[in-house]
């Protein structure tokens, strides 16, 4: 049984739900979590993935009632199911709440599997670190992206048998997706040119719910649009904030869109002159890219990208995010040296993964 419920797990499990259908007796279950057609739906059709068999409809809740409730309803699937294993993948409260449902039958051999564990920002104020955390914790076979994240299990004390360093399922949805996107199209449709424009995502909690830090962010990006065009795909909960908040932008350079599809995120990602993001499949996806992108967020479970050149970690302060950007602002050597970057990727994941879940079970 897999669970899967917002953006994220849909585009990065999107690869191994194929063949855990053609392995496997497989059966998909949707939180709900996410539900907007295009936070949800739009990934469906895009990355051809068939229909799940069961939606919980657990979306738009406060978040430990959302737990809750994904543990309740999915509990029932168990039961009825009797899965040999519940597979869950990142750090939702999707994640979270399939993996404790799945915990309560450990003991009548219902195994929890996790896919991107062991990744660490080490700061447990953070909701996506806590159920990280929790996950790796009661899971009884991880996949873990980087022989880094294997570092923070074993500094853990979780068990070297309990996980394999596998690589990140998203190289291969990004691989695969950049090679498909008609790149001409998707700039003509927004009236952009490749490297003409600044591409921002951001939704974090800990970004987007305080006023104050998102104001910040918001003049950055105000001051980066004087000179090169923004294009913000808005996630729901950060227009959300900004209506709360009662921020706007005034600056005509800044284009608020819609959520867009996975093509269309590739396509602007990859003809950008530089991203701004707090995301963490776009850390690892700019990388795969190889586009410079100023990371606003105090920490980053993707340190080894910053080593390498690709991210700038910023934090949300406005000086700080100007500073990053003034020299992909002033110059567009900048961005092709990155382009020129000799970058350690994690490997593609999904056929090893497959495989040891395979021997796994048995
Ligand atoms: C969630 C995850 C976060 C992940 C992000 C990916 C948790 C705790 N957070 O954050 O780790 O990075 O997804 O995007 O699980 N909304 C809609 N339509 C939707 C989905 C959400 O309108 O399809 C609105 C709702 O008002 C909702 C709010 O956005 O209350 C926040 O959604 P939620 O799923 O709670 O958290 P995200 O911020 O999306
Ligand atoms: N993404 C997308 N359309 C958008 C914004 C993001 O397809 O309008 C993709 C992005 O390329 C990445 C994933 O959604 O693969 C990231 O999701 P998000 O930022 O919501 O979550 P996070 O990765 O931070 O958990």
């Amino acid at each position: 049984m897999t669970v899967i419920g917002t953006r994220p797990e849909i585009i990065k499990m999107s690869p191994l739900i194929p063949r855990f259908d053609a392995e496997f007796q497989h059966v998909l279950v949707h939180s709900g979590q996410h539900y907007s057609p295009n936070m949800d739906r739009i990934f469906f059709e895009e990355l051809r993935l068939r229909q799940p068999d069961q939606v919980l409809d657990c979306g738009g809740m406060l978040p430990a009632a959302q737990v809750g409730a994904i543990m309740a309803k999915l509990e029932k699937l168990i039961v009825a199911h009797r899965p040999d294993a519940v597979v869950v993948h990142g750090d939702t409260n999707t994640t979270l709440g399939a993996a404790l449902a799945a915990a309560k039958y450990k003991e009548t051999g219902v195994k929890i599997i996790h896919v991107e564990a062991g990744c660490r920002s080490h700061n447990l104020l953070q909701t996506e670190e806590i159920n990280r955390q929790v996950v790796d914790r009661i899971s009884d076979l991880m996949f873990v992206p980087t022989e880094a994240d294997a570092a923070n299990l074993i500094r853990e004390g979780l068990a070297p048998a309990s996980f394999h360093v596998t690589g990140n399922t998203v190289v291969d949805s990004c691989t695969r997706t950049a090679e498909l996107v008609d790149d001409r199209a998707i700039l003509a449709r927004l009236g952009l040119s490749a490297r003409e424009y600044c591409l921002v995502t951001m939704h974090r909690q800990e970004t987007v719910d305080h006023s104050e830090r998102l104001a910040g962010v918001l003049a950055a990006l105000e001051s980066i649009a004087a000179t090169l065009k923004v294009i913000l795909p808005l996630h729901p909960r950060t227009g959300k904030k900004m209506r709360e908040f009662g921020l706007s932008f005034q600056s005509p350079g800044i284009k608020i869109i819609e959520p867009v599809g996975y093509m269309e995120m590739i396509g602007l990602m990859k003809n950008a002159r530089f991203c701004v993001t707090d995301s963490g499949g776009m850390q690892e996806e700019v990388a795969v890219l190889r586009v410079p992108a100023l990371v606003i967020r105090n920490e980053t479970e993707y340190m080894h990208y910053v080593a390498a050149g690709v991210l700038r970690l910023t934090g949300t302060g406005t000086e700080a995010i100007l500073k990053a950007a003034e020299p992909l602002l002033r110059d567009q050597e900048e961005c092709e040296r990155v382009k020129r970057l000799s970058i350690d990727l994690p490997k593609a994941a999904s056929l090893e993964i497959v495989r040891k879940i395979k021997a796994f079970l048995g």
